[in-house]
């Protein structure tokens, strides 16, 4: 559902003029067409080409169903997760801006909604329709959650430095080659929270916690979990369907068997942005 309008224009970040159908640009004329209550700023030529290969998967029905199954059937017992919506919950009040990039199935949405104060506006995005539909069913009468269409890989629909709470998981943010947190780093406000979650962590050529305060941030914190879960097979099988569907390189091989218990591994790296920005060695460049 839309609160307002928080949105600016993606390409040349001018105010947007609404009517219940679209969003239109006042100063390039550039039109977002609003479906189903979600607006679409995924517009821009040759953005299709910018979603990587890896997240072509996302556009299947049948591989969105069985991440919603697998979401449902696990989320609230993720631990590292668990941890993170405390975390992010401490840091709401009334107006805090949360972004949620590539939120998926809504199923993680749903939690920082239950868990954050009264009065905080939840932004959360993706590219791909069957995602956004599902979410939009999962998130069925969240008011305080704007879902919106956009390429995490090209500018998105808000000015700079917008965005007290940015939470990233298992999603791309900037284009290729500008790091996760220098984009995100862009996107919050000064003293804002760069919140990074996932399994295994992904590998920079730095610990994540040096690698945020080379991108500017002053302080970051890291967290890992390791642990056996109790599984079911319904969680198990959806979990099999999602993974056949992604690219030979980034298979995970499975023995076949079915096993009650899983080695979960999380990771969380919690980042603030400095009140006032500090030189760094990539930003001096
Ligand atoms: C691995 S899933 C993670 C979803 C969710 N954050 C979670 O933890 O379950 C990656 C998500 O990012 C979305 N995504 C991938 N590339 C994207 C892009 N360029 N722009 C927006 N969303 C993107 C996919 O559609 C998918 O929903």
């Amino acid at each position: 559902m839309l609160n307002m309008n928080p949105f600016c224009c993606p390409s040349c970040k001018n105010p947007l003029s609404a009517t219940p159908e679209m969003f239109t640009c006042v100063a390039c004329d550039r039109s977002f067409p609003i479906l189903n209550g979600i607006p679409d700023f995924f517009l821009v030529e040759g953005e299709q080409e910018a979603i990587d290969v890896v997240s072509a998967i996302w556009q299947d029905v049948n591989v969105v169903k069985a991440r919603d199954t697998f979401y449902r059937l696990c989320t609230r017992e993720l631990k590292g997760m668990a941890f993170c919506m405390q975390e992010i919950a401490r840091r709401t009040g009334v107006g805090t801006r949360i972004l949620e990039v590539g939120m998926g199935t809504g199923h993680f949405t749903r939690w920082l909604a239950d868990v954050s104060a009264p009065g905080t506006e939840i932004y959360a995005f993706d590219c791909s329709w069957p995602i956004l539909q599902t979410a939009q069913a999962n998130l069925h009468g969240l008011s305080s959650v704007t879902l919106f269409r956009a390429n995490a890989r090209r500018t998105l629909p808000f000015p700079d430095a917008s965005f007290d709470i940015l939470l990233l998981r298992l999603a791309p943010l900037g284009p290729h080659g500008v790091p996760n947190v220098s984009a995100g780093y862009q996107i919050l406000k000064p003293g804002g929270w760069y919140v990074e979650a996932g399994w295994d962590r992904e590998q920079y050529e730095d610990t994540w916690t040096n690698w945020a305060l080379k991108h500017g941030f002053e302080y970051a914190e890291q967290h890992t979990w390791q642990y056996h879960r109790p599984v079911t097979e319904e969680e198990e099988h959806a979990w099999r369907i999602e993974r056949a569907a992604w690219p030979a390189d980034q298979k995970v091989t499975s023995s076949g068997y079915f096993s009650n218990v899983k080695m979960t591994t999380e990771n969380l790296l919690i980042a603030q942005k400095p009140q006032i920005s500090i030189p760094t060695e990539r930003n001096n460049l």
